[in-house]
């Protein structure tokens, strides 16, 4: 019999050794694909996060909040902010844009569960005529940055193990919807196993262990480790625009952010909405000893999430939707602080993991039977220098699509893009009838290449000779 292999040993020493309980009865390709799922885990990351987040707790721990306080944040023109200085972020964003600065950076790796759709979340269609997917709006929108700012974009996009190469094809199917193929990057995020309660790495089937995305958190490691950092340094460009999948709201390359971001000195900058409120389910913008932080809604106790100030307004109204300028040595330094305890920290989900029973056959549990691991991004912020947070208009930066139906579903997406063309569509002079909450009574859709932003959009309406009858089903393209 041959001799175990080095790694076994290892796993055994760490009280790990079940995961090759059945390598015996695995062929010789299962038992090599084994080994090197199991070459991917740091043990002794893992036995440090059992020893801190699974087996003493035995429940997900709170959060301290000692010392925690609203964050300040710049608010917009019409909530009191200085116009001059708005003014002055877009001048300075827009000339950053057109010396190359800037590039774009999709995360597409999480694992989309609630929406149940099946395939990359990226190729979901999500607009309301057309039917176009996340994917294509972006690339749409970024594709029409770069030729209004005479600077084709870099678009970095993180995937996962699981749909990587699904995304790839996609992209290769669509000819990369017209972007140059070269500045188009993606890279696979990290993967972490999943535990038992009692710290014990699980296996999905008898020849594979449960490993799953280490969170949007991850990115920051992985864009060191595929090079996309150095990419950037060649290319002369200092500023990621972090975006997620989900949301073809997002304005994808905003001159006006980066501007508050470049001027500000700032390593990580990022927009907040008022939280419409108090139970909305975002996380919350914070200061605690001197640091930028953000609480997650589930750890911000529904006491504080409901004080309001004096005029009324939520104390606690700086909510986090996910979009974010990285400074790229901000990234660096993130990426290689692992040693130095400054590493972004692991959070705990408890999850149902499908996994084998002591014969090896495949389960399904019924209620939660293990933890995952995850990353955040927006636990950089602490660590970032000058870290700033602007206020955005939600209706022209963010609705998600997180579920299958109702809040932050397609439909609720498909009106929200519909209320956006609507908005500049009147600003414009044009004359559409809506409902209380701006909704247009016709479908209609405006292709980012016609107007991906209120500016754009104003400058192409302006050119066209004659203005078309606005019917239902008309796509301005
Ligand atoms: P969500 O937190 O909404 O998670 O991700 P999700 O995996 O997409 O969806 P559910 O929770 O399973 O329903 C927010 C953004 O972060 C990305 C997602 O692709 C999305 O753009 N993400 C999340 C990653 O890139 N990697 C991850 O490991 C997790």
């Amino acid at each position: 019999m041959a001799p175990p292999h080095p790694l076994v040993a290892t796993f055994q020493q760490a009280g790990q050794g079940h995961v090759f309980a059945f390598f015996d009865r695995l062929s010789p390709d299962e038992q090599v694909r084994l080994l090197s799922e199991a070459a991917e885990i740091d043990l002794s990351e893992v036995d440090r996060l059992n020893r801190t987040l699974v087996v003493p707790t035995g429940a997900a721990a709170g959060v301290d909040l000692t010392g925690l306080a609203p964050a300040p944040y710049q608010p917009v023109v019409a909530h009191g902010g200085d116009a001059a200085a708005w003014q002055r972020a877009k001048v300075a964003g827009e000339a950053a844009l057109r010396a190359g600065r800037v590039a774009a950076f999709t995360v597409a790796g999480g694992q989309g569960t609630r929406l149940g759709y099946d395939g990359p979340k990226g190729t979901f269609p999500v607009t309301p005529v057309m039917g176009k997917t996340l994917f294509q709006v972006f690339a749409e929108k970024l594709r029409a940055a770069g030729n209004r700012y005479g600077r084709p974009l870099h678009w970095f996009i993180m995937t996962s193990h699981q749909n990587h190469a699904a995304t790839e094809a996609f992209f290769k199917a669509q000819a990369c919807f017209g972007l140059d193929p070269t500045k188009v990057h993606f890279f696979r995020q990290g993967r972490m196993p999943a535990v038992s309660f009692e710290g014990k790495i699980l296996l999905e089937t008898m020849g594979s262990i449960a490993l799953s995305p280490d969170g949007h958190g991850g990115s920051l490691r992985a864009l060191e480790r595929s090079g996309a950092l150095d990419l950037m340094e060649r290319e002369g460009i200092d500023t990621l625009s972090y975006f997620q999948v989900d949301n073809p709201l997002v304005r994808a390359i905003d001159p006006t952010f980066v501007g508050w971001h470049l001027l500000h000195g700032s390593e990580m900058s990022s927009k907040m909405v008022p939280k419409a409120y108090a139970e909305e389910k975002l996380g919350h913008f914070c200061v605690q000893n001197e640091k930028m932080v953000v609480v997650e809604y589930s750890d911000l106790p529904m006491a504080m999430q409901r004080e309001t100030e004096a005029g009324g307004q939520l104390r606690y109204r700086a909510g986090s939707i996910a979009i974010h300028l990285l400074d790229r040595e901000f990234i660096r330094r993130m990426a290689r602080s692992g040693d130095a305890g400054l590493a972004l920290p692991f959070h705990r989900a408890d999850k149902k993991i499908p996994t084998i029973d002591a014969g090896g056959s495949v389960v399904k549990p019924a209620k939660v039977n293990g933890v995952k691991f995850e990353l955040f991004v927006f636990d950089a912020q602490p660590f970032a220098k000058n870290p700033l947070v602007i206020e955005t208009s939600r209706a022209d930066d963010f609705s998600p699509v997180k579920n299958a139906e109702g809040v932050d579903s397609p439909q609720s997406c498909r009106d929200d893009q519909r209320r956006q063309f609507a908005r500049w569509l009147k600003a414009n002079g044009a004359k559409l009838p809506t409902d209380a909450s701006g909704l247009p009574g016709v479908n209609l859709e405006v292709a980012p290449s016609f107007g991906y932003d209120e500016d754009s959009f104003a400058e192409a309406w302006a050119l066209l000779p004659s203005k078309p009858l606005l019917v239902d089903g008309l796509v301005l393209a």
